[in-house]
């Protein structure tokens, strides 16, 4: 065995070398030597309120001291999963949605894969089973989001995916227009993130999410949108559905719902989709998870989203891309980068080569800063409380590294 027992996610197995974090403050985190880092990638894309937060701290606490944990499976409910649920709603771009809880973003997107299909059954149309997603699409790694997802290298040697889920091309809408043509009658859901983000940070082409609603509207299928990057404040707007101007029919969330402090994510069910699911007294919704609507890590839902109500952490997002953007784009045009992409708080640099994305990477991290490696790519996509101060060191040591 080498080092600890701990199997690390997305690492070979015989990694030795590890930065040990243990604490964190603001955008900044500590390791076990001391060393500090400015975390520009807030953890994975997730810690917008910042670390160390003591309200944060306080909440799960004080929810703790009344209830730890109980399950909602009928006939349960508990307070802060119901208030959660009613916040979320209410942020939403949707008039009267559920919202079903899980842990994570990889069991949102199993969820809505399943309630696209059932809720299609219950709507009268069994045979919509057929989901399309895009290259580059990152979706979690359950077999649902693994099958679903357009990076091709995580889908290998895990044996027999999900069936009747297929990948278009990322950026021409004739592609998922092709699939349709093909499949007459028989899509359930069109799964795109608003903004692609771990397959290296492409916001849509012009008019394409427009183009999905209309495909959608026209054949019957959900739009859904997958915005367990995009959610909770990233975009400067509560949900990327809402910075893009389009409306789907059923959104995934997790990561910046509770800014990470507990894990949580979740579906919210739009008009189309609740409208299906209640159609039918005798419908029972055979899916869900033990920890669906966990008292702690909803109460620590609660309280991200007042932090950031409270904080105008949403106005912040726009600011810190406004910072970001031609300190960025200037790399592009001295020709350090390929390309810089993204929007508002979330930005990705493209280099020359895979290589060069983990030396400029190493470099960075020996200054203090981390990013984040995404094949040829690097994510910058940092906490919403990081000072401007921050902001340039990051982008002053990204010169450095660059040079
Ligand atoms: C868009 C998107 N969907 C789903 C997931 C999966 O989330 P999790 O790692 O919490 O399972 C991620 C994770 O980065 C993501 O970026």
């Amino acid at each position: 065995m080498v080092g600890s027992a701990l199997l690390h996610p997305f690492t070979a197995p015989t990694e030795t070398e590890f930065i040990k974090v243990v604490g964190g403050r603001g955008s900044t985190i500590v390791d076990d030597k001391g060393n500090e880092y400015i975390d520009a990638m807030a953890s994975l894309w997730y810690m917008n309120v910042g670390h160390g937060r003591q309200e944060m701290i306080d909440a799960i606490v004080n929810q703790a001291t009344k209830l730890a944990g109980y399950h909602t499976f009928a006939p349960f409910s508990n307070e802060p999963a119901e208030r959660l649920a009613d916040k979320i709603a209410e942020l939403s771009p949707f008039s009267r949605p559920r919202v079903f809880f899980g842990s994570s973003g990889s069991e949102a997107i199993d969820s809505v894969m399943k309630i696209a299909r059932i809720a299609q059954r219950e709507a009268g149309h069994p045979e919509r089973q057929l989901i399309i997603s895009r290259e580059h699409g990152y979706h979690g790694t359950n077999f649902g989001g693994t099958s679903a997802q357009g990076i091709a290298i995580n889908q290998e040697g895990f044996g027999p995916l999900v069936g009747d889920v297929v990948q278009a091309s990322a950026s021409n809408v004739e592609s998922i227009a092709h699939v349709f043509e093909q499949n007459p009658g028989r899509v359930a859901a069109v799964l795109t993130e608003p903004l692609q983000g771990a397959g290296g940070v492409f916001p849509p082409p012009d008019g394409y999410l427009e183009a999905l609603r209309q495909l959608c509207d026209a054949s019957g299928a959900y739009l859904i949108f997958d915005e367990v990057i995009c959610g909770f404040g990233r975009m400067g707007k509560w949900f990327g559905a809402q910075y893009y101007g389009v409306t789907p029919d059923l959104i995934t969330f997790a990561k910046a719902v509770t800014s990470g402090y507990l894990p949580l994510g979740g579906v919210i069910v739009g008009d189309a989709p609740r409208a299906a699911l209640e159609a039918n007294e005798g419908f029972n919704f055979k899916h869900g998870y033990t920890y669906s609507g966990h008292p702690l890590a909803t109460a620590a839902g609660l309280e991200a989203i007042a932090i950031q109500d409270r904080e105008g952490l949403l106005a912040r997002a726009a600011e810190i891309g406004e910072r970001f953007a031609p300190a960025l784009s200037s790399f592009a045009s001295d020709g350090l980068v390929v390309e810089a992409r993204g929007a508002v708080a979330v930005w990705g640099i493209e280099l020359e080569s895979a290589e060069r994305a983990l030396t400029v990477r190493a470099r960075m991290l020996d200054a203090g800063v981390i990013i984040r490696p995404m094949g040829s790519s690097l994510a910058i996509c940092p906490p919403l409380v990081i000072t401007d101060t921050e902001i340039d060191r990051v982008v002053d040591s990204l010169a450095v590294a660059l040079a």
